[in-house]
């Protein structure tokens, strides 16, 4: 009788001891991905999610619409993760006997899904019309910030521009561009490219390369100091072997010249600086602003 109860309970036991335990990291190094990005798994495996610092979600999609919740889907809730913590937060998935049907994942944190934080299990091929890749470019495209913007139909007259001149000004509407800078490129102290001009309706896109820097707006006369009120994307760590970088993304809105700097320690005194819309011609360019950046150091370091 006894022995064969336990007969009975490790013959039931058996098929789930062979189910696998995948490993996916949940925003490693501060970035908006899951590591490894997506895996194959077999009907009882566990998908063991490490919860990174930041404040991420797990949350089951279907493979269109990407970034909205599955009805009855699985759903990890925010996990918020301070930095340092150790253990990490885990949270398992147990993958179904569904015929291998690919599952999709994203992250439910605001505008993480649209910039291409996403999940699967079992994805098609790269080939196919639903690959990984694909589900990717489709929450990046709907809920992305290109997605978000309005179409620039009108041309806004510029509220800062003293060179402004309706007879040249376009009158028909635009084609918002997007303008990307790496932050820390090849492990250099700068932005690339550090100046740039940028049309009203505008996206400048700032991807953030290895090391730990920042994008902070500042001010001609302070370079190195956070203008009141400016944007800031706060320090984005980015490991040395990383091959996806988490991104900042800001609007233009006008055409006043936008100064920034890198606010991790003496990067900005190095010169780590970037200008928008300055007005190359006059004394407000930006070499002259990168060399207040780095007279303020010299100035700093005299006095300290
Ligand atoms: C993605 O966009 C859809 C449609 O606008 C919206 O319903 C959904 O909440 C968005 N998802 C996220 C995660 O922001
Ligand atoms: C985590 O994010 C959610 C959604 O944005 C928010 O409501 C919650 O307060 C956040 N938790 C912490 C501790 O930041
Ligand atoms: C990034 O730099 C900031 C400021 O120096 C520091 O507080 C933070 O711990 C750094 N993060 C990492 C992961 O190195």
């Amino acid at each position: 009788m006894y022995s064969s109860i336990v007969a009975l309970s490790l013959a039931l036991l058996a098929p789930l001891s062979y189910g696998a335990i995948l490993d996916v990291n949940v925003g490693p190094n501060g970035q908006f991905v899951y590591e490894p990005p997506f895996v194959h798994a077999a009907p009882g495996d566990i998908v063991r999610f490490h919860f990174n610092p930041k404040n991420h979600t797990v949350t089951q999609s279907a493979f269109d619409p990407p970034c909205v919740p599955l009805q009855d889907g699985f759903r990890t809730g925010f996990i918020p993760v301070a930095p340092e913590t150790n253990p990490l937060p885990v949270q398992e998935f147990h993958v179904p006997d569904n015929q291998g049907a690919p599952l999709w994942f994203y992250c439910g944190q605001t505008a993480h899904c649209g910039q291409g934080m996403v999940f699967a299990i079992n994805p098609p091929a790269d080939n196919d019309p639903q690959s990984f890749q694909a589900h990717r470019d489709l929450a990046i495209a709907r809920n992305g910030t290109a997605a978000v913007a309005p179409p620039a139909t009108t041309y806004h007259v510029p509220r800062h521009d003293p060179h402004w001149n309706p007879a040249t000004a376009p009158t028909h509407a635009v084609t918002p561009q997007e303008h990307r800078i790496l932050v820390g490129a090849d492990g250099q102290l700068a932005y690339s490219p550090a100046k740039i001009t940028a049309a009203v309706g505008d996206t400048v896109v700032f991807e953030f390369r290895p090391k730990n820097h920042t994008v902070t707006q500042s001010s001609f006369y302070n370079p190195c100091v956070p203008l009141e009120h400016g944007f800031k994307s706060g320090f984005q760590p980015v490991a040395a072997d990383a091959t996806e970088f988490p991104t900042f993304h800001l609007k233009i809105e006008d055409t006043a010249p936008i100064w920034g700097y890198c606010g991790q320690v003496n990067h900005c005194q190095s010169g780590m600086v970037f200008s928008i819309n300055a007005v190359e011609s006059g004394p407000e360019n930006f070499a002259a602003f990168q060399g207040r950046a780095m007279h303020y150091s010299s100035f700093y370091k005299r006095r300290n």
